[in-house]
C-alpha cells in the first residue's frame, strides 16, 4: 500500500502532507499510526529538519480522527483503553518535540485529529466554511481518549472546552480564533505559505516557544478576567462542574455516560494533575468504548454511512438525472420547508400556490428560514441574497416546463393531490419527475391521476424539514429505477439521510409512530393523567412525550393520519375515542393554543389542561399507572409494527428502519432504534410480552409473524447488537 504521508523538506522546513490512498477522509488507522511514528522519529534524527508544518491532502477535510471501524473491534474496555494511552502517548511525543509542528488546518479537524493539532507548537485554520473543529467523540457514546480532555481546557478556559466536549459541536475558525482553539486565521489560498513562515518563526524564537504576537482577532494569552477566576481558583471550577453536570443530567436523562466520563476525566485532572487525568481519562474512554450506549451509537454512524453510498436501488443502477431546478407545489409550512433547503442548495425553486397572499406567505417563510441562518452566520449576507433569488413563486404554472421534478405538498386530501398532478402533467418535459410529500396517502392511489406513473414516487420530508435529517422515498411497483436512484441524489444532495420505503398506508414512521400514539391515547381512556405518559416516555428516551408530540404535531392532524392507517390496517389500528372527541372540541393543540396542554401567548407550553379530563373516557378521576406499564406498552406497540413493516417488506432492512425510527420520529439513539431494541429485549421476550398484551387488550398485540418465528428460532436481527 503506498504511504498515507509524504515528506518534502525545504530549507529546513518539512511539509508534511497526510492523504490516506483509497480514502475520502484521512483518519489515524494503524497504518496511518505507524507512519507517524516513523515521521516523528526522523523529525527527532534528522538534523537538516528544524520544523514541520502538517497539511492534508484532502481537498475538504484535515483530520477526521480514529478509526471507528478499528475501535468496534476491539474486544473488551482494556483494549480500549490500552488504544487511548497509546494515542496519548503519540501525542505527548508531539508536543515535546524539539522540532516544532505548525497545525495548518483546512476542512474537518475532528476528534483525534483535533487532538493532535492541540499538541502542535502552532495552530493556523483557513476562513472557509468548510474548517470546523470539534471533538465529537460523545455522539458516538465515547469521549476524547488522547489527551484532549487535558489539553483543550487549558487552552480554551474550562467552560468553553466543557462546551465543546459535552457537546461534540462544531467550531468555525472565527470561533476558533476568539477562542483561542487556533493561533490564527487565513485565506485557504495562503495556508501553507503561512504555515511555513510560522515554522520558521517559531525556530527563530527558539524551537518550542510560542510565538509572542498575538494575531489579529487572536484573544490574548491568559483569558478574560472571569476565565481566570473560573479556572484558577477551586471554588469557580466547582462551580462549573457542577452546573456541567446538571446540564448533562437534564439534557440526557442519565441515559449517556460519556459526557460525565468526560467531567470526570477533566475533573480529575484539575483535582489530582496531569498524570492522573490522563489515566482517568484512558480509563473512563476504555470503559465509554466497552459500552452498549457508545455500540449502538456507533451502530447508527456506520449505518447511516452505508445509505450515503446507497444509490436506492440494486447497485449501481442507473446515474441520476440532473435535477437543478425544481416547482413545488403548496407554499404551506412543508412547501416552504422544502424550499428554502433546496434554495440553500442551489437550487432554482418554482413556487406555486393558489392564490398570491398564500405565495407570499410561502415566500416569507423560505425568509425566515434562510435568515435564521444568516443570523448564525452560516451563511454570508451574499449567500442569502444569492439563496432569495432562487425562489420565486407563481399561481398559475409559469415556470414549470423547464423543471425536472416537481414536489407536490398541498393539503393532505387525495382528490386535490389527484387533481394537481392532473393539471401540471401535462405542463413538463417528458422525463420530469413529480414527487408527492404526502405522510400518509399510499402514492399509487395518487399516480392514477398519472399519465406516466413510473415517474411519479413519494418524497416524505418530516417537519421542520430544515431540521429534520430523515427522508423516506416511497417506491410503488411502477416507479423506475432512474426516478429512484434521481430522487435519492437529490435527497442526499438536500442533506438527508434517505430510506427506501415500499408504497403502503402511512409508510413506514408514521405507520409506527400510528400505535404508539394511539396506545398512548388509550391509556388515556383507561384513566391514565397525561402528563404521566408524557414523563413515562421521557423517561425512556424519546424528547417528548407522546401526548406533547400530538399537541405539535396538531391533534387534527394526527388525528387525519391515524384514519387513514387505521383504515388501511383494520381493527389493531383502531383509534382511541380520545382523540376524536379531543378534536371535536375544538382543540387542534398548540398551534390553536388548546390541546391536552396549556400554551401562554407565544406558544410556550405550560402544565396540562385540568378541562381535558372532562373530554376523555375515564373522566376526572385518573388512575395510577405505572412508568414501567406505560412505556411497555406505546413501545410494545410501536415495535411490533416496525416489525410487520420488515415482514411485508416495506422496509429493506432492519438498518433502515432502525435509522428511519431515529431520524424521524426520534426513538431513543442510545437504544439503537427498534430493531436493536429487540434484540436487547431477545425475540422471545418481546412474543412472550406481546402475548400477554393481548390476552388483555385483543387484537392490538398480536405478535408479528416475524417474530414469532424469531423467537422459535432464537434469532437477532442483527449478529452484533449489544
Ligand atoms: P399546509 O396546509 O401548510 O399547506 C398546504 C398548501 O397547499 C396550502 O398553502 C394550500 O393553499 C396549498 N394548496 C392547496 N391546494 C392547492 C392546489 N390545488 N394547488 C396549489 N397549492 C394548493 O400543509 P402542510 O403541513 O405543508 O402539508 C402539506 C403536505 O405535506 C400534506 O400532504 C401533509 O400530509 C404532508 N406532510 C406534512 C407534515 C407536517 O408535519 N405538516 C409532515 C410531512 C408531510
Amino acid at each position: 500500500m503506498s504511504a498515507a504521508l509524504t515528506v518534502d523538506v525545504r530549507d529546513e522546513i518539512a511539509l508534511v502532507t497526510l492523504d490516506v490512498p483509497g480514502a475520502t477522509v484521512n483518519t489515524f488507522t494503524r497504518p496511518v499510526r505507524d507512519e507517524v511514528v516513523a515521521l516523528l522519529d526522523r523529525l527527532d534524527r534528522d538534523q537538516g529538519i528544524r520544523a514541520a508544518v502538517l497539511l492534508s491532502g484532502k481537498a475538504d477535510g484535515w483530520i477526521a480522527g480514529a478509526d471507528v471501524e478499528e475501535l468496534v473491534e476491539l474486544p473488551g474496555a482494556a483494549e480500549a483503553e490500552r488504544l487511548s494511552r497509546m494515542g496519548q502517548e503519540l501525542m505527548d511525543r508531539v508536543e515535546k518535540m524539539r522540532t516544532p509542528i505548525v497545525a495548518a488546518i483546512h476542512g474537518a479537524c475532528l476528534g483525534g485529529g483535533l487532538e493532535l493539532a492541540l499538541a502542535c507548537a502552532y495552530r493556523i485554520a483557513t476562513e472557509s466554511p468548510k474548517t470546523v473543529l470539534a471533538l465529537p467523540e460523545v455522539q458516538l457514546g465515547l469521549i476524547p481518549g488522547a489527551g484532549g480532555t487535558h489539553r483543550l481546557p487549558r487552552l480554551v478556559g474550562l467552560r468553553a472546552a466543557l462546551d465543546m466536549i459535552l457537546t461534540g459541536k462544531n467550531v468555525r475558525a472565527r470561533k476558533a480564533l476568539q477562542t483561542g482553539l487556533v493561533d490564527e486565521m487565513v485565506h485557504p489560498a495562503i495556508l501553507r505559505d503561512i504555515a511555513v513562515r510560522r515554522a520558521r518563526e517559531l525556530v527563530e524564537a527558539g524551537g518550542r516557544d510560542r510565538l509572542r504576537q498575538p494575531r489579529p482577532g487572536a484573544r490574548a494569552r491568559g483569558g478574560s478576567t472571569q476565565r481566570l477566576l473560573l479556572d484558577h481558583n477551586a471554588l469557580g471550577r466547582a462551580v462549573v462542574f457542577r452546573q456541567a453536570r446538571e446540564q448533562t443530567l437534564a439534557r440526557t436523562h442519565g441515559h449517556y455516560p460519556a459526557p460525565l466520563a468526560a467531567i470526570d476525566a477533566i475533573r480529575t485532572g484539575y483535582l489530582q494533575g496531569r498524570t492522573r487525568g490522563l489515566e482517568a481519562e484512558a480509563r473512563l474512554f476504555g470503559i465509554a468504548a466497552a459500552s452498549d450506549v457508545a455500540k449502538q451509537l456507533i451502530f447508527l454512524f456506520f449505518a447511516t454511512n452505508a445509505l450515503k453510498k446507497d444509490p436506492g436501488v440494486e447497485p449501481p443502477g442507473p446515474p441520476p438525472l440532473p435535477v437543478s431546478k425544481i416547482g413545488i407545489l403548496g407554499t404551506g409550512f412543508m412547501g416552504a420547508g422544502i424550499a428554502a433547503i433546496a434554495a440553500q442548495r442551489g437550487v432554482s425553486v418554482r413556487f406555486k400556490d393558489t392564490d398570491h397572499t398564500r405565495v407570499l406567505k410561502g415566500l416569507a417563510a423560505v425568509r425566515d428560514v434562510l435568515q435564521d441562518r444568516l443570523a448564525s452566520r452560516q451563511i454570508t449576507r451574499a449567500e442569502f441574497d444569492d439563496q432569495m433569488l432562487l425562489v420565486s413563486g407563481t399561481v398559475d404554472y409559469t415556470g414549470f416546463a423547464s423543471v425536472q421534478l416537481v414536489i407536490e405538498a398541498v393539503f393532505e386530501d387525495l382528490e386535490v393531490k389527484r387533481s394537481v398532478l392532473a393539471a401540471v402533467e401535462p405542463l413538463l418535459p417528458p422525463d420530469a419527475i413529480v414527487a408527492s410529500n404526502t405522510s400518509t396517502i399510499p402514492i399509487a392511489r395518487i399516480a392514477t391521476a398519472s399519465s406516466r406513473p413510473e415517474r411519479v414516487l413519494g418524497m416524505h420530508f418530516f417537519s421542520p424539514v430544515h431540521k429534520m435529517p430523515l427522508l423516506e422515498v416511497i417506491v410503488t411497483p411502477e416507479t423506475d429505477p432512474q426516478v429512484v436512484t434521481t430522487v435519492v441524489a437529490f435527497g442526499k444532495r438536500l442533506g438527508k439521510t434517505v430510506i427506501i420505503v415500499r408504497d403502503s398506508p402511512g409508510f413506514y414512521a408514521n405507520r409506527v409512530l400510528a400505535p404508539y400514539i394511539n396506545e398512548a391515547a388509550k391509556m388515556l381512556d383507561e384513566g391514565a393523567a397525561v402528563d404521566a405518559i408524557d414523563r413515562a416516555l421521557v423517561a425512556f428516551g424519546f424528547p417528548v412525550g407522546p401526548i406533547t408530540l400530538v399537541d405539535e404535531v396538531g391533534i387534527d392532524v394526527a388525528g387525519k393520519s391515524g384514519e387513514i392507517i387505521a383504515d388501511a390496517y383494520g381493527a389493531r389500528m383502531a383509534p382511541a375515542a380520545s382523540l376524536q372527541r379531543v378534536v371535536a372540541a375544538g382543540r387542534y393543540g398548540r398551534k390553536g393554543r388548546k390541546g391536552f396542554y396549556l400554551y401562554d401567548q407565544a406558544g410556550k407550553k405550560q402544565g396540562v389542561d385540568p378541562t381535558i379530563y372532562g373530554l376523555l373516557s375515564a373522566g376526572a378521576q385518573r388512575s395510577l399507572m405505572s412508568d414501567a406499564e406505560i412505556q411497555r406498552r406505546a413501545v410494545l406497540a410501536m415495535i411490533n409494527e416496525a416489525a410487520r413493516c420488515l415482514e411485508e417488506g416495506v422496509l429493506r432492512s432492519p438498518q433502515d428502519g432502525d435509522v428511519g425510527a431515529v431520524f424521524g420520529i426520534a426513538f431513543p439513539p442510545f437504544r439503537g432504534g427498534p430493531f436493536r431494541y429487540i434484540d436487547t429485549l431477545g425475540a422471545e421476550a418481546v412474543v412472550q410480552q406481546l402475548e400477554e398484551l393481548n390476552d388483555r387488550f385483543p387484537p392490538r398485540f398480536e405478535p408479528a409473524n416475524l417474530l414469532l418465528d424469531m423467537s422459535r428460532k432464537r434469532e437477532r436481527f442483527y449478529p452484533d447488537s449489544p
